[in-house]
């Protein structure tokens, strides 16, 4: 392809199924500065991996920009990974990648490893760990952002485990940091992180990506403060579960019910599995990668619990939590309920009577507020 045709490939990319606005975008110019400087490091040779790419711009871009002829792929986000997919189709690349964990599969004999940066340094951590561990001795990894979103932090991460860390000039407001040499990995691997919550009586784990780490987030501890006064229900969700604990708590004082915990990060997914078994819940606590429930059966559920999200990627919009408001008014059965915490200047209330039905404000603290909505 030529340049101008990667442009139009680039231009060509859709965000879908993810939520679309004028200032959401799908490929950033953190995507081109990277496939910029891989085009320098490539040898006819070179394998190449492809982490945290946001909607298929680094992986399309590399196969038919660089003439890479296969790439293995690391997508935490569900709505990423199809939107790869769907992209790729568009594009004809499809068959040209392989999608995989965070894992030596996706590592191993890998030369070139490109990274759209992670929010946060527990995720970079998680990521560097296994790029440092699994890929090839003479790795290069090039992990490119916006510099507003860069903090030096990042390069302290990258430092434990590559011997030579060096950010590149910034361009057109992203910088690429490129880590060389990685180092020996410790025999453990640092992720999942396992804690004793001693106030919930149970044990939490968390990957580098999960929301709140290994702790419990403060608009949680007060949704969990409601929860005798939610319905005994047969199905109850946990949607956007990060690592579980509102299912976990739920399945403990519940023990009829079937608990379904669904994530559309696939570290939350790994988290909440591993809470669920580290509290006796095997079995109990069904954990599902999902986007918004989209596989869910519509009417299935008596009871969702959710604190929302109120963030896309790095930008702050309400069309997380009003995309999550829709797919609980689908999947409640009538008369279910949705409890959600968010914090009280987000006015939600309105959005939630609109989309679910009758909604009460159960309790409201300095900081959140926490509403029950009746599907009618
Ligand atoms: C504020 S966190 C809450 C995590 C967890 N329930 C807790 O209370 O600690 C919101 C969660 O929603 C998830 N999320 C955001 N958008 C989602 C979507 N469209 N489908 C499923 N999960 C989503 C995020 O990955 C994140 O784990």
């Amino acid at each position: 392809m030529t340049a101008m045709e990667v442009e139009a490939l680039l231009n060509g990319l859709s965000r879908l199924p993810d939520v679309q606005a004028d200032n959401l975008h799908a490929f950033d110019a953190t995507d081109r500065l990277l496939l910029q400087t891989a085009a320098d490091l490539l040898g006819p040779d070179t394998n190449v991996a492809v982490i945290g790419d946001r909607y298929g711009a680094l992986t399309l871009g590399a196969l038919a920009g660089l003439g890479v002829g296969q790439v293995r792929v690391n997508q935490d986000l569900f709505t990423g990974r199809l939107a790869l997919r769907r992209n790729a189709a568009s594009a004809g690349l499809e068959g040209r990648f392989t999608e995989h964990q965070l894992d030596r599969e996706l590592l191993h004999d890998a030369g070139l490893v490109l990274l759209q940066l992670p929010k946060s340094l527990a995720e970079l951590d998680e990521i560097a760990d296994a790029v440092a561990r699994f890929a090839a001795p003479h790795a290069v990894l090039l992990a490119g952002g916006r510099v507003k979103h860069m903090s030096l932090g990042m390069n302290a991460v990258l430092e434990r485990y590559f011997s030579s860390v060096q950010p590149q000039l910034a361009r057109q407001k992203s910088r690429v940091i490129v880590s060389r040499d990685p180092k020996e990995a410790p025999a453990e691997l640092p992720f999942p992180v396992v804690e004793s919550l001693p106030e919930l009586g149970i044990t939490v784990c968390a990957h580098g990506a999960a929301f709140s780490g290994a702790r419990l987030d403060i608009g949680t501890r007060y949704l969990l403060t409601f929860m005798d006064r939610m319905p005994a229900a047969r199905q109850a969700v946990d949607l956007g579960c990060g690592t579980g604990i509102l299912a976990t708590m739920y399945a403990l004082g519940n023990p009829d019910a079937r608990v379904v915990a669904t994530d559309q990060s696939a570290a939350a997914v790994a988290s909440a599995k591993a809470t669920a078994a580290a509290n006796g819940l095997e079995g109990r606590v069904e954990v599902i990668h999902d986007d918004a429930m989209s596989t869910f059966d519509s009417g299935s559920a008596e009871l969702i619990l959710l604190n929302p999200p109120f963030h896309l990627g790095a930008s702050v919009h309400a069309g997380a939590a009003l995309k999550l408001f829709q797919a609980a008014a689908r999947v409640l059965a009538p008369g279910g309920e949705l409890w959600t915490v968010y914090n009280s200047h987000l006015q939600y209330r309105a959005a939630l009577e609109r989309h679910i039905g009758p909604t009460v404000e159960e309790g409201r603290n300095p900081k959140f507020t926490v509403t029950r909505s009746r599907k009618i």
